[in-house]
């Protein structure tokens, strides 16, 4: 079954820098009803026209999922950048329409545990915003360690610290701080359950050590924030279609395809979900692979692709769509 969220038209109602770097903006409906309701951890697609070219980047939802209304998300500016967040950043203007998905949450707090630690690297923090609101709601116990390079970029730290005193604890790698993920995994009680996002090296980190700790896999959860690569521009040939589609150098395989008006399914955009699963029929150079959905096996094989972030490099890449 095709998979692909619904999605609606919305007004940017309000837009604030938070730090140099990230902006929050408010999306409201154009119509004034309520906007579908989600659970801390869910993300929307945010759909961008930018001239001729079509950009759907997920990000998560930040305000408080306990009232209804409008949806906040926050966009950091990347130092390399396919041209999303600067458009968000520098195009995007209060009043101005925009289609966004309806929420998916693939990254959904459990309500089993007995603890809930979160673990934060940048802009890694914006789920757990939404996640904490519940959690702080709900009387659960839980704290957040937040893992910043230098104070001016720590979004959202005074409203942390004020909004969860004794629940935060910051980590400023330009001050010598660091999160040590070994020692924090140690020390917690049985049926705690780990939640990560951020880059991958401290994603990789934080699960390694809880796994040489002995949690169970089911207690872990990340997030990864992979945005489609940038590189050389190729052709892809989609078999069913009888369509040859040129992959732009700024444009993700799954972007191309959607422009040449081919539906693929599609959750996360990040290489996380698996919606995008596609299947390899011919491929006479490289699959650059970027997602974390597939695994050794099936990247040694060669016959699966995971469109939303992963490229290719060679002659010939032909697909089963
Ligand atoms: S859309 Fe989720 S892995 Fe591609």
């Amino acid at each position: 079954m095709s998979i692909r969220p619904r999605s609606s038209p919305v007004r940017v109602a309000e837009i604030v820098p938070v730090t140099p770097f990230v902006k929050r903006f408010r999306l409201a409906a154009t119509d004034a009803s309520p906007l579908p309701r989600y659970s801390g951890g869910a993300h929307i697609v945010v759909e961008m026209r930018d001239g001729g070219v079509v950009r759907r980047n997920p990000y998560s939802l930040t305000s408080s999922p306990l009232h209804d209304g409008d949806y906040e998300i926050s966009v950091q500016r990347a130092e390399v950048s396919r041209g999303g967040s600067v458009f968000m950043h520098d195009r995007v203007r209060v009043g101005d329409t925009l289609a966004v998905s309806a929420p998916v949450n693939l990254f959904m707090l459990d309500w089993r545990a007995r603890k809930h630690v979160l673990v934060a690297g940048g802009i890694g923090i914006t789920p757990f915003l939404a996640q904490m609101a519940q959690l702080s709601a709900e009387g659960r116990p839980f704290e957040l360690h937040y893992c910043i390079r230098s104070p001016e970029r720590g979004a959202y730290r005074e409203a942390l610290e004020r909004c969860f005193p004794g629940h935060v604890r910051f980590y400023c790698a330009s001050k010598g701080e660091r999160l040590d993920v070994t020692q924090l995994v140690a020390s917690q009680p049985l049926g705690t359950h780990l939640y990560v996002c951020g880059p991958t090296p401290l994603i990789d980190a934080t699960l390694e050590a809880a796994r040489a700790a002995g949690w169970p896999g089911h207690n872990l959860h990340a997030e990864h924030f992979a945005a489609p690569p940038s590189g050389t521009p190729f052709d892809v040939y989609l078999q069913r279609a009888g369509l040859r589609v040129y992959v732009g150098e700024h444009e993700s395989l799954l972007e191309a395809i959607e422009a040449a008006g081919v539906e693929v399914p599609y959750l996360c955009r990040g290489g996380a979900c698996g919606q995008c699963e596609t299947a390899v029929l011919g491929c006479d150079g490289r699959l650059q692979h970027h997602d974390h959905w597939l695994t050794t096996a099936d990247r040694a094989a060669g016959r699966k692709i995971m469109p939303c972030v992963s490229r290719f490099d060679g002659r010939e890449l032909v697909l089963d769509l």
